[in-house]
């Protein structure tokens, strides 16, 4: 496993809008701060109280990586290991994704790695800690941080990994397989490449199936970066 990424180099001195409707009080007890790089943010998402998420988590997960950066890709929420270690895929999935990196020849030191919801949701079960999938409520209430990862960020392509991250980038539900692999423009600027969440492949019970799309997997990552390296 590869140390976590924990650098952002500092290029980046985006402000937030100064459009927000909620007073400054209301802001700030919500965790609403001016953040200029994405170690500011790391503070800010820990005093962060839009939703509840944060009373059982062990502490908020920001998005890691190099900015600005062309590339920025977006899971659902942080599982055990990202939340003890405070850093995004990290555990199991992380593995996945670091492996599809390496296959797809993406450097992660060139990338964020981000999350639609940056705390963990769980039910403990015995000593066991089970993911929960982050309701429409919370995402809602955690889009503001994805939102300031993007301006910190101001990627040319979006990748999202699975279901949770195309709804924290479109607002709406879609499916995977209507989407996978094509670019898709947004209003604000960047487009969307859509591809399956690393932990769907852990799920696949047969050897050969996982293999299959795991390499269906890298063959999304490649053709994003064929893409990015086409258009920008
Ligand atoms: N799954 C995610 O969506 N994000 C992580 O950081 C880890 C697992």
């Amino acid at each position: 496993m590869k140390t976590p990424h924990t650098h952002s180099s500092g290029a980046v001195h985006l402000r937030r809008a100064a459009k927000s409707t909620r007073s400054d009080d209301d802001a700030l007890s919500k965790g609403a701060r001016t953040v200029d790089s994405l170690e500011d943010l790391r503070t800010a998402v820990n005093t962060c109280r839009r939703c509840d998420l944060w009373r059982n988590a062990t502490q908020g997960v920001p998005g890691e990586g190099h900015t600005p950066a062309k590339m920025l890709f977006v899971g659902e929420a942080p599982g055990d290991s990202e939340d003890l270690q405070g850093h995004p895929f990290v555990g199991p999935a992380g593995a996945v994704l670091d492996r599809a990196f390496q296959a797809a020849d993406i450097d992660r030191d060139e990338v964020v790695v981000t999350n639609a919801v940056k705390h963990f949701k769980f039910e403990p079960r015995g000593k066991r800690r089970l993911h929960v999938k982050p309701s429409i409520a919370e995402m809602k209430a955690c889009h503001w941080w994805f939102e300031e990862e993007l301006r910190l960020v101001s990627p040319k392509l979006i990748v999202a990994l699975g279901s949770s991250g195309a709804r924290a980038v479109l607002g709406k539900a879609v499916t995977i397989s209507s989407l996978r692999a094509k670019p898709l423009p947004l209003p604000e600027g960047p487009h969307l490449w859509v591809t399956v969440h690393p932990s769907s492949l852990l799920r696949i019970p047969e050897e050969a199936s996982r293999r299959e799309e795991f390499l269906h997997f890298v063959d999304d990552l490649k053709k994003a970066k064929a893409w990015l390296a086409r258009h920008h």
